[in-house]
């Protein structure tokens, strides 16, 4: 049975990292012998000249989709404005390539959580009850996301996060590496919880929120985002959440 190929979008470190993410569900997969598993296809990227020393060695800007085909899409950046961006040019352009929610397989979670399209779960992170993660949200490596938590489309939860229950976090939102939120804490569209910072009381949208306990700064309202579409809600089933 061939695999299935996916195609990371970027091509920088996290791209990498998302690519390894894909080969370790893929050999999980194999493990189970289901019938279809994945592989990577290779790195697209919006603007080749852009591409630095730093980045993996592309197949191309995202024209190459025109001509070659892939089964699905996975979203390889960590700035949570250009994933909304970049996903939402992607489905208009190519509104039949799938994007698969990639989840870890050492990730625990219930089978009430609700993973949605192009959603990323890295190793080691556990979701309890009744989590919410909105399409083209990324929850990285060892993070926690407690009962009744929602993290918003295109958000961004680095490594070791703690997310408590009830927390409601916006769509576009960076939550940097080992902050913590409180329970039943609001966390605003755009907003940034910086790195370790510990929040204990509700963020407004474009907010910097930094340290223990954390504390704001307003920031100017993002063009990118302002400007953003919205994207259409798709749950996946459970079945269908590694494979597509
Ligand atoms: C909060 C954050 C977005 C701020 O970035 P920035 O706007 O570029 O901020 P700067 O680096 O210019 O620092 C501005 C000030 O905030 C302070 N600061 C920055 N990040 C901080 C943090 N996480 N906690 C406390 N203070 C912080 C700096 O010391 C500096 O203070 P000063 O003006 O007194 O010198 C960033 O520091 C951060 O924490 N990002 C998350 C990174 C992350 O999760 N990395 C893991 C990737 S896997």
């Amino acid at each position: 049975m061939p695999s299935k190929r996916i195609a990371v979008v970027g091509a920088g470190g996290f791209a990498r990292e998302v690519a390894w993410l894909i080969s370790d569900i893929a050999h999980d997969q194999s493990r189970q012998k289901l019938a279809a598993t994945m592989e990577v296809a290779g790195f697209l990227v919006s603007d080749p000249t852009k591409v630095s020393e730093r980045d993996s060695d592309i197949l191309g800007d995202f024209s190459w989709l025109e001509k070659n085909h892939v089964d699905g899409l996975a979203m390889g950046i960590g700035s949570p404005e250009v994933r909304l961006r970049l996903s939402q040019e992607l489905k208009r352009r190519f509104p039949r390539i799938p994007w698969p929610a990639l989840i870890h397989p050492s990730v625990k979670y219930h089978e009430s959580c609700q993973f949605q399209e192009g959603v990323t779960i890295g190793a080691g992170t556990i979701a309890t009850v009744n989590v919410k993660i909105e399409e083209f949200a990324m929850v990285n490596l060892s993070c926690t996301i407690a009962h009744e938590a929602t993290i918003g489309a295109g958000s961004v939860v680095n490594p070791m996060a703690a997310i408590s229950g009830g927390v409601t976090i916006g769509k576009g939102v960076l939550v940097g590496s080992h902050a913590a939120i409180l329970q039943y804490i609001s966390i605003g569209d755009h907003a940034v919880v910086g790195s370790g910072a510990m929040v204990i009381k509700d963020v407004a949208q474009h907010t910097t929120v930094m340290g223990v306990p954390a504390r704001g700064v307003p920031r100017a309202p993002l063009k990118s985002a302002n400007n953003l579409e919205p994207v259409p809600n798709l749950t996946l089933s459970p079945a269908s959440r590694q494979v597509i």
